[in-house]
């Protein structure tokens, strides 16, 4: 099966770096996994238009309001309108920095789940909570999921807080061991078989052991996607 090679650029990169990167991807992916890149909102337009046929689109965050007074807020239907077909909803950065918390984190899903954009749904837990990560990512899967009852146009992805742009990757045993916990805890509160992507630190170095694993359906890059080079190595090394 494919599995997704999600990119988040968060922050970084401007407008001429769409160009270039969408030119090498086009060039370069020669297999068939399933690339989707986050970009800043501002720049979803471009990137939709020129990514057209080569890659999918991704959002970073939308507010789960449709229209009104939230001065610096987007809506789902205007990230729908740019072209864009995914968004992210729940990363770390949003929950952490911005304050987003799982009810808010559940509206911002069912809004974009509304206007029809698939959504990759992020869950974390901060390094003080290692050792308790079952009851911590079973209160956002819970909370965060609360109500819905149509899974098709959801993925998750694990991105362990503590791995986020550190360099220090979970270990294969720990991946495996939580992608299960996260695939069992889906099946028991919701009936689904959800898919799991791992984030945190992925770079071209360490992308083959950890898409080789039967629990992993895909990845999320952070730091090593902002180039399409690291971006496409990871996309073919399994
Ligand atoms: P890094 O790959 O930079 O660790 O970031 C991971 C991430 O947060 C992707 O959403």
């Amino acid at each position: 099966m494919d599995k997704i090679i999600a990119a988040n650029w968060k922050m970084n990169n401007t407008f001429a770096d769409i160009k270039p990167f969408v030119k090498y991807i086009k060039k370069n992916q020669k297999n068939k996994n399933n690339l989707v890149v986050c970009v800043p909102s501002v720049m979803l337009s471009e990137f939709a238009k020129q990514a057209k046929g080569v890659c999918e689109t991704g959002a970073q965050n939308c507010y789960f309001e449709a229209k009104g007074a939230y001065t610096g807020e987007i809506s789902a239907s205007m990230v729908k309108s740019t072209g864009a077909n995914y968004t992210l909803v729940g990363h770390s950065e949003r929950r952490q920095l911005f304050g987003e918390t799982n009810e808010m984190l559940n509206k911002k899903l069912v809004a974009a789940l509304k206007e029809g954009l698939k959504v990759i749904f992020c869950i974390g837990e901060v390094l003080e909570e290692k050792s308790k990560y079952k009851s911590v990512l079973k209160k956002q899967i819970v909370e965060g999921f609360a109500g819905i009852t149509d899974f098709s146009n959801i993925v998750v992805a694990y991105e362990p807080v503590w791995a986020i742009g550190t360099g220090k990757v979970a270990t294969t045993a720990d991946i495996k061991k939580v992608h299960a916990f996260v695939k069992q805890t889906f099946k028991e509160n919701f009936g689904v078989d959800m898919l799991v992507l791992y984030g945190g630190s992925v770079k071209p170095s360490n992308s083959k052991e950890i898409l080789a694993l039967d629990e992993v359906d895909g990845v999320l890059i952070g730091g090593a996607s902002l180039k399409a080079e690291d971006y496409i190595a990871i996309a073919q090394s399994r």
